[in-house]
């Protein structure tokens, strides 16, 4: 059987990208450049910005002398700034402290500003051909999916495992070749979105593959847990079976639409009422409380049933305020826990009169 690194370098003949502009020749500064342009942009957007690069910056010291400035106008357009500010402070120190010599072992690549661990080992690898292991998101999804590691692979110790799967599939022969490889696979077969097992070289003993968990590893961030606020909502009700809605303004959570007043006080909502409203309160039930959630935060919402008798007239002839009678079809903008609340009254109307209390204050 052939091995993991042989299987990849058998699809890199035949299918590999063989004429990047940086693979001609694969010196150290061409793939120096190249790693730090790919780090967060795509192969096709990259290569234009690194030939014009090469025209202005042919070598480590042309681009050492250049003004930031001018390093900066030909980033233009990659985004990530920092990139092309760390790359021209990397080029004086190469000039400066190495006597132009570029680094020869990860360590010292490492040491450059910018510079991780996945982007020295590849710089290593494809310049150097030394044994060095490369772990960018491409290559976290194809042996996350390969080895079905579960975790989110931004999480240190789920990054540690596939590191270690990463080092022990570095060939000693070919690594340049292999290293390429291995980023092609996870950039055309191994996609984020539907992968193309059948034309990949590791399908037969890819576990992902064989038990269908391709659309679910690699695992994605685990989600904050989300604040909890919490809100009651007044449900003024007269016995003719109408409530009170009132229009929201129109910024805000619910903007515009139609909802039951709230308090956060559940203490005094009868003296609440009659300042806010002008409604004298006959009594109140707290309505079981549930839970809407937004992007943000939880929303637990307890809908209180408050029992009046009139209807105030200041109320009734405002823009903002409408008494909806429950056994119509609501005709306006409702936020969807105030459907909820509303439908849980229509059903249970008679339930919840029965078993009011009467209010003694
Ligand atoms: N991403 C980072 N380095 C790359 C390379 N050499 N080829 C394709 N994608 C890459
Ligand atoms: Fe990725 Fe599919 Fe290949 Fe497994 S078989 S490494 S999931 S492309």
């Amino acid at each position: 059987m052939l091995s993991f690194a042989n299987k990849l370098l058998t699809w890199y003949d035949q299918h590999g990208r063989k004429d990047l502009p940086w693979q001609q020749p694969r010196s150290p500064y061409q793939v120096w450049i190249s790693e730090i342009m790919l780090q967060q942009t795509q192969v096709a957007t990259v290569i234009p910005y690194f030939q014009r690069f090469m025209q202005s910056f042919p070598t480590v010291s042309a681009l050492a002398e250049a003004t930031t400035d001018h390093v900066l106008q030909h980033w233009s357009g990659l985004g990530y700034y920092a990139r092309g500010r760390n790359l021209h402070k990397a080029a004086q120190f190469i000039v400066d402290e190495l006597h132009g010599e570029f680094p020869t072992t990860r360590d010292a690549w490492q040491a450059l500003p910018g510079i991780g661990r996945s982007t020295a080992a590849a710089i290593c690898a494809q310049a150097f051909n030394l044994p060095e292991a490369i772990l960018d998101g491409n290559v976290k999804r194809v042996l996350a999916r390969y080895h079905a590691v579960e975790g989110w692979p931004g999480d240190k110790a789920v990054e540690n495992k596939l590191w270690i799967h990463a080092e022990k599939y570095v060939p000693q022969a070919r690594v340049a070749d292999y290293t390429q490889a291995l980023m092609d696979l996870g950039a055309v077969v191994c996609r984020r979105s539907k992968p193309q097992c059948t034309a990949c070289p590791l399908q037969k003993s890819c576990i992902a593959n064989k038990e269908n968990l391709t659309s679910d590893l690699p695992h994605r961030k685990p989600r904050k847990a989300l604040p909890i606020k919490t809100t009651n909502m007044l449900v003024l009700c007269l016995k003719d079976n109408r409530v009170l809605l009132e229009k929201r303004p129109p910024v805000g959570i619910w903007g515009g639409l139609w909802s039951f007043p709230e308090s956060q006080d559940r203490e005094s909502l009868a003296k609440y009422c009659q300042q806010n409203f002008a409604v004298a309160v006959k009594s109140t039930k707290s309505l079981a409380s549930f839970r809407h959630t937004f992007s943000h935060f939880h929303l637990d919402i307890t809908p209180i049933l408050l029992h009046i008798d009139t209807k105030p007239k200041q109320i009734m002839d405002s823009d903002s305020y409408l008494w909806y009678n429950l056994n119509e079809p609501a005709n306006f903008g409702l936020a969807a826990p105030m459907q909820k609340i509303l439908q849980d009254l229509e059903n249970n109307i008679h339930d919840t009169y029965d078993s009011m209390s009467e209010i003694t204050d």
